[in-house]
């Protein structure tokens, strides 16, 4: 496996390497989740092609001060993951190396970014937007895996990739989860053994309300309340948002017509989770 910590030592190891490349844009703290993606961008690949992983994690896209300095950085660990899952170039740059001290120019997103995350972290689509466009650029990459966890990140990713014409296949995979439901995420480690086995009624609670769909079901309130009073008969969380938003251009829906997604965020401590089901019409 190759290993490169700057954009130049990245374009002399691209150069030998075959294409198709596929690259799995992560910020580290790998687990099964991400270890999926790299399989399904073998699957992309081929066994000839190059399936790239890139560990940063994005000053630029995170709100809370506290939330980066958080962040887990087992790197050893990591690379040790890349190399057994067959990953043949790994990019773990420092931030001095992806941003210039006095850069001007950032990718910014104005619709699919008004609710659920993008409503609750400031400038954290822009950041998103902007790494991802680099890394694609740097890369050269063919294609891109992303998980469908982070539904309106892979919403806005796409749309970046049909407005912009960038020649990168997005491929959305599955969310992979704890046997208890939990979606895994590179945070989960920070929980508190407490928090920890009370996380699981997020997905519980999102599921419970969709089951309305069974009974006809249409308008969002009914979703919505359900999916509230499930979560907040926990003592530990704080939501931080629960909104029922159309699947593809994510504005508020009611009644719901098309396919449709509720997603929720929730704050264990300074611990922000998400989660979403999705409602089919
Ligand atoms: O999903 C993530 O881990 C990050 O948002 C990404 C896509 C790697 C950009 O920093």
């Amino acid at each position: 496996m190759r290993l490169a910590a700057s954009p130049e030592e990245l374009r002399r190891e691209l150069a030998g390497l075959p294409r198709p490349t596929v690259l799995v844009p992560t910020m580290g703290a790998l687990h099964e989740g991400h270890l999926a993606l790299v399989r399904r961008a073998r699957q992309s690949a081929g066994p000839a092609g190059t399936v790239a992983v890139s560990i940063f994690v994005n000053p630029i896209q995170f709100d809370r001060p506290g939330d980066l300095a958080a962040y887990p950085k087992p790197l050893a660990r990591d690379l040790e993951q890349c190399e057994a899952a067959g990953v043949d170039l790994v990019f773990a740059p420092e931030a001095a190396a992806m941003y210039f001290p006095d850069r001007s120019i950032t990718v910014s997103e104005s619709l699919l970014s008004r609710h659920l995350c993008g409503a609750t972290r400031p400038g954290h689509f822009d950041g998103v937007c902007t790494v991802v466009l680099k890394l694609f650029n740097l890369f050269q990459a063919d294609a891109a895996v992303f998980g469908e966890k982070d539904v309106q990140q892979l919403a806005i990713l796409r749309r970046m990739a049909r407005d912009l014409d960038l020649p990168v296949e997005i491929i959305g995979h599955p969310t992979v989860r704890e046997p208890d439901g939990l979606a895994m995420s590179s945070r989960n480690v920070r929980l508190s053994p407490e928090h920890r086995a009370d996380a699981p009624r997020i997905r519980r609670a999102l599921e419970g309300a969709r089951s309305l769909l069974q009974f006809g079901e249409r308008s969002a309130a009914p979703f919505l309340a359900a999916a509230r009073k499930h979560l907040e008969d926990s003592p530990f969380l704080r939501i931080d948002y629960l909104e029922l938003v159309d699947a593809e251009t994510l504005q508020p829906v009611s009644p719901i017509k098309r396919p449709a997604v509720l997603a929720a965020a929730v704050f264990y401590g300074d611990v922000r989770l998400i989660d979403h089901v999705t409602l089919p019409p």
